[in-house]
């Protein structure tokens, strides 16, 4: 099938490539011409384990190419798929100017009957505005279909060859199936295509984003209980989880969600119910139990060390707002960061490959280095932040050395308080029972 894909980013360039890979002659299609010629020499923009392969095998076969132009992209597709950003605009609303200046230049170029398939997470009912839109130039048939994405940054080649489910969103049967023929390579093993309305399709991707957040908020909530009545959240998450109605899934306490979906969602999500006067209470709980999440491990440090911060140094162990991403959007590092800085401190950080992400957003004050030790040297404590695998089992005789007092703040709850204070640290985690008093 002829395919274009654009906008080349997290979502887009994985899309892309995976159609690629199974046969496809795809068009990816970006307005940054800069991330364009990179691929084209073969390097990513953006860290994706497994991506890499994946595109250069489909840039060898020359079933995956790129280009600035729609018209070019446009001209010979079957089907489109819009990926562009929608990042957060006015009162929570997501920004749709990326995907109306793609929408108005596709209706100009399209030569025959298209599919055109809305991949960007809009706002409800906006599969007809993207319609109108295109529409306005349009010289030929065209429908237009609601398919939401659920990959996750990290694992998004796994999650986006091995869906748990693909939703598509349309009243046409024709246009389902067409969909269905091109996903069927991604669901050999019976994981269901479901086909609904699009507005129904646009509410499932922001209702999944939502509820986990909820999941997350809930669980943090929780760990403020168990440090008030000296319970731990890692043993009640246990006990919750092995309970088959809950499952095992987000439901950890840490330093706060980041990223550039569940944030901005939840925010949409609550932005869009306004629209219609319905109030949920459920996302704006969500919502404000992770700011106040969010600031929690500054306030920590400043409970032990004291407001002021002067003369002291922290090594971040960790930015990107999750493991096995560079994404830095929303990421608890940024106002954990910020808050230090503003104190007085020094702070040092080391993640494994979101150096070059974090340089154009992170506090310019921020020094970088090249491994956790280097970052620990001279410091008065460490902050875990990003739970990289890397991170898991240092080598704890080394930090211990590179540190100037052995003090640890686990944000994201992955060291053992016994392990940690038997070799003389003072531990403080997030709703642990041994975490020290501040
Ligand atoms: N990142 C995720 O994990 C994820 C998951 C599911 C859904 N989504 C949604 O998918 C959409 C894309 O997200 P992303 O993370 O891939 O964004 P991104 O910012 O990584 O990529 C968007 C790309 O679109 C390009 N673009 C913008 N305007 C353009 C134009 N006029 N013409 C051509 N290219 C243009 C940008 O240059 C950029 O490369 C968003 O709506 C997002 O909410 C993201």
């Amino acid at each position: 099938m002829n395919v274009a894909v654009i906008g080349t980013g997290y979502v887009g360039l994985v899309a892309g490539a995976c159609f690629a890979d199974s046969g496809n002659s795809v068009w990816c299609v970006d307005k940054d011409l800069s991330k364009l010629d990179r691929l084209r020499a073969g390097e990513l923009p953006i860290y994706e384990p497994g991506l890499d392969q994946i595109v250069e095998r489909s840039i060898r076969s020359e079933r995956l190419k790129f280009t600035t132009s729609i018209a070019q992209a446009v001209t010979s597709a079957e089907i489109v798929f819009i990926a562009v950003g929608t990042p957060p605009g006015e009162k929570g609303l997501p920004d749709v100017r990326d995907v109306k200046t793609v929408a108005l230049e596709i209706g100009k170029h399209l030569t025959s009957y298209t599919i055109i398939v809305n991949k960007s997470t809009m706002p409800v009912g906006f599969h007809q505005a993207v319609a109108q839109w295109i529409g306005e130039n349009a010289q030929a048939a065209f429908d237009v279909v609601s398919n939401p994405e659920f990959l996750r940054e990290g694992s998004a080649v796994e999650d986006f060859v091995k869906p748990d489910r693909v939703v598509i969103g349309t009243e046409k049967e024709s246009v389902y199936q067409k969909l269905c023929e091109l996903y069927s390579p991604f669901v050999l093993q019976g994981n269901p295509i479901i086909k609904m309305d699009p507005v129904s399709a646009e509410l499932t991707k922001y209702a999944c984003n939502a509820f986990l957040a909820a999941r997350i908020s809930f669980m943090n909530e929780l760990s403020q209980l168990c440090e008030a009545f000296g319970g731990d959240i890692e043993e009640v998450r246990e006990g919750m989880s092995t309970d088959f109605r809950i499952g095992k899934h987000f439901l950890y306490a840490g330093a706060g969600y980041g990223g550039s979906c569940f944030p901005k969602d939840v925010k949409a999500l609550i932005g869009i119910a306004q629209t219609r006067g319905v109030e949920l209470l459920i996302p704006q709980a969500t919502e404000t139990i992770n700011a106040r999440q969010k600031q929690l491990l500054a306030r920590k440090v400043k409970a032990h060390f004291g407001g002021d911060l002067k003369g002291k140094t922290f090594a971040f162990w960790g930015l990107s707002f999750k493991p096995n991403t560079d994404d830095m959007r929303e990421a608890p590092s940024l106002e954990i960061a910020r808050e230090l800085l503003d104190a007085g401190a020094r702070v040092k950080a080391y993640d494994p490959v979101a150096h070059s992400a974090a340089k154009s957003v992170l506090d310019a004050r921020v020094e970088y280095c090249q491994s956790i030790y280097q970052a620990s040297e001279g410091a008065d404590a460490a902050l875990l932040i990003t739970e990289w695998n890397e991170f898991r089992q240092p080598d704890w005789k080394r930090v211990q050395s590179c540190l100037k007092q052995k003090v640890l703040f686990d944000g994201r709850n992955i060291y053992s308080p016994e392990v940690i204070k038997a070799m003389g640290f003072k531990y403080f985690g997030i709703g642990r029972r041994l975490s020290d008093a501040l």
